[in-house]
């Protein structure tokens, strides 16, 4: 609307702009009309003036021949006024048509320029009437020089100015002082009118109730000037205003109900377009089906939506895709983490375990090095005394022979000198009762005896002593299962005889014909010290809680397919079950601190198991002694 107002005002203004430029150049075309006019009436005098005949009837000054001459001319010409003067200004013809015929010219201007030869245009007033010719003068000239001159002049009258307007729409009014010459106006001829200065621009004046637009130009003559107005009926501006405005309003109207129209069927497509879409928006939200497509029925706005539309569900859809890939490799990878943790826990425990396991076999190797070192020292004690005692002991042994010998010779010649001086000397006779040589006789060669029984006996000791050491069988030989046994038992000896606290233990050996095996000798003792210690420890302990009166330790071999087996017994204190499992482990003890170290069985198991290829197992029942068997192969 306020667009429509806007190009109305715009149009009104161009036309009323095209109104003043139509009468502008109106008011050029008429003034160009007027200078035509002139230039025709130059153009006429001009071939008036240069007649022959005219020439000469002037020189003649014959009336009847320039009447001859002008008249026709007049005529043809649609001349108002002829004259025709000498340079004295004397008239030789006056010719004008009727409306002029008993006017009074005010022609003294040009009359003299005439007279004078002289070329002018001006305008020249009929007095008392609102007359005025527009006139043109020129010389009549002859060889001989100036003869006269000659005006002519035509009405600046209605039929003028309607022959300038013609085919226009304008109104043509010629006036001078505001009184009207001429004009196509008929109404205007009675009256004086405030018409708008030449110099000014169109302005608008009121003629006879009706409006003109109106624009004023000058005609000049030589010695006075004439207005023409151009009127342009504002009427015309008035209806083609309307008639503007009207096809605006109509154009409004109409453009409005079409507009309204297309507007409502716009909104109608648009509306069910976006309805579908947001549908199916609705349904994508709804249902999370990101399948969805909107449907694109055109390419307009709408359609550019649905298109925008199916583009962000499927870039939603792709999202939520890379999203649930992205969370999948997240579970995936805190699954991988988990299982790589597990990994790593299991690996760890693994090292932990075989940490504890190399921890245990540190032990183990530092337990029998111990146990090693012990042995090792104890057999070089054992050795060392045993070299020791060897040598003397086999003096003593060697010589008790020499002895009894002479004891026996000595008491044969004893015996001699009784029977051949049965009556000694007193003092002898004294000597020999204080001795009591019967005794003495019959005492020595027992005392020699249990002499040698002693010496023989240590002799034994010495040799069970360095069997048990071994220090020279350290390596892989056949030995004799039994003599080590043996030479244990004996070193142990002091332990098993009676003590003040508890009775002499019994040893039942219950040896089979067994053939010897491939061993380490030293270590094989050391199993049997061990298992033998123990074995005395619990008689001990049983005797002195009242569990055993009579203790025994039973030794058995027997030779089972090519196995050697040794089972050492005792009715000791037994072994609870419960801590029958942990026997062998290293460091186990049920003893006092300071009197075990818990290393002997770890160390026998060892021994048997590892470097013999045996088995040591334990039998017992709590309260009914311990048995434990050795089973090694013979090899
Ligand atoms: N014949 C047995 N009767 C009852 N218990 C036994 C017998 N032999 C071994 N045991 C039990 O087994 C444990 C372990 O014996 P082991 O010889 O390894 O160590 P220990 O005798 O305590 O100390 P040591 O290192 O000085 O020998 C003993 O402390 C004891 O409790
Ligand atoms: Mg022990």
């Amino acid at each position: 609307m306020l667009g429509l107002v806007v190009l109305g005002n715009w149009f009104t203004d161009s036309l009323q702009q095209n109104f003043r430029q139509e009468i502008e150049s109106f008011a050029e075309r008429v003034s160009q009309d007027f200078q035509y006019e002139q230039q025709t009436l130059e153009t006429q005098i001009e071939l008036i003036a240069n007649r022959d005949m005219l020439n000469q009837a002037v020189e003649q000054r014959d009336q009847s021949l320039l009447l001859q001459v002008l008249l026709p001319l007049k005529s043809i010409l649609k001349l108002d006024w002829i004259k025709v003067i000498d340079t004295q200004g004397n008239v030789l013809v006056d010719l004008r048509n009727n409306s002029l015929s008993q006017a009074n010219l005010l022609d003294e201007v040009v009359t003299s320029t005439a007279s004078r030869g002289a070329h002018l245009v001006d305008l020249v007033n009929v007095e008392t009437k609102q007359q005025v010719l527009e006139v043109v003068t020129n010389g009549i000239k002859s060889s001989a020089g100036l003869l006269g001159g000659i005006i002519i002049g035509k009405l600046v009258d209605d039929t003028l100015i309607q022959k300038i307007a013609e085919g226009s729409s304008k109104q043509l009014i010629v006036h001078r002082e505001n009184r009207v010459v001429a004009t196509t106006l008929l109404v205007a001829k009675d009256g004086t009118w405030e018409f708008p200065h030449p110099n000014l621009p169109a302005r608008q004046i009121t003629i006879d109730h009706k409006n003109y637009l109106a624009k004023s130009i000058i005609f000049r003559g030589v010695s006075q000037s004439l207005t023409t107005t151009v009127l342009y009926p504002t009427s015309l501006l008035e209806v083609a205003q309307w008639k503007l405005w009207t096809h605006l309003g109509l154009l409004f109207l109409s453009g409005s109900s079409i507009v309204a129209v297309i507007g409502f069927l716009i909104a109608q497509t648009i509306t069910r377009h976006l309805q579908a879409v947001t549908q199916v928006a609705q349904r994508v939200t709804q249902e999370s089906n990101f399948d969805l497509q909107a449907p694109v029925t055109n390419q307009d706005e709408v359609g550019i939506l649905a298109i925008a539309f199916n583009q962000l569900i499927q870039q939603v859809k792709r999202l939520l895709a890379e999203q649930y890939e992205a969370k999948q490799k997240l579970e995936f990878y805190s699954q991988t983490l988990e299982e790589k943790i597990e990994e790593r826990t299991q690996a760890l425990r693994q090292k932990n375990i075989a940490l504890k396991e190399t921890l245990q076999e540190l032990r183990h190797t530092q337990s029998q090095l111990i146990q090693n070192e012990k042995m090792s020292s104890l057999g070089q004690l054992v050795a060392g005394i045993a070299h020791e005692i060897n040598n003397p002991v086999n003096f003593i042994y060697g010589n008790l022979k020499y002895t009894d010998d002479y004891t026996q010779q000595l008491l044969w010649l004893l015996q001699l000198y009784q029977k051949h001086y049965p009556y000694p000397e007193t003092e002898i006779q004294k000597a020999k009762e204080e001795a009591d040589i019967e005794y003495l006789t019959e005492d020595l060669p027992k005392i020699l005896t249990s002499m040698k029984i002693g010496a023989s006996r240590i002799r034994e000791i010495v040799l069970s002593l360095r069997i048990f050491s071994r220090l020279d069988e350290a390596e892989f030989k056949t030995a004799d299962i039994h003599e080590g046994i043996d030479s244990t038992l004996l070193i142990l000896q002091h332990r098993i005889k009676h003590q003040s606290s508890r009775p002499q233990i019994t040893v039942i050996k219950e040896y089979a014909n067994i053939p010897k095996i491939q061993c380490f000798a030293g270590q094989l003792n050391q199993v049997f010290m061990n298992i033998l210690a123990n074995a005395i420890d619990a008689l001990e302990e049983a005797f002195q809680n009242g569990l055993c009166s009579d203790p025994i330790i039973r030794i058995s071999s027997t030779q089972v397919n090519e196995n050697v087996v040794i089972q050492i017994a005792d009715n000791g204190t037994g072994i609870p079950e419960a801590i029958q499992s942990h026997l062998f482990d290293p460091f186990f003890t049920t003893k006092p601190v300071g009197k075990g170290t818990g290393m002997g069985l770890s160390i026998s198991y060892q021994i048997i198991t590892e470097k013999h290829g045996g088995s040591l197992q334990c039998v017992s029942l709590p309260g009914q002694g311990a048995e434990f068997v050795i089973t090694i192969p013979i090899r």
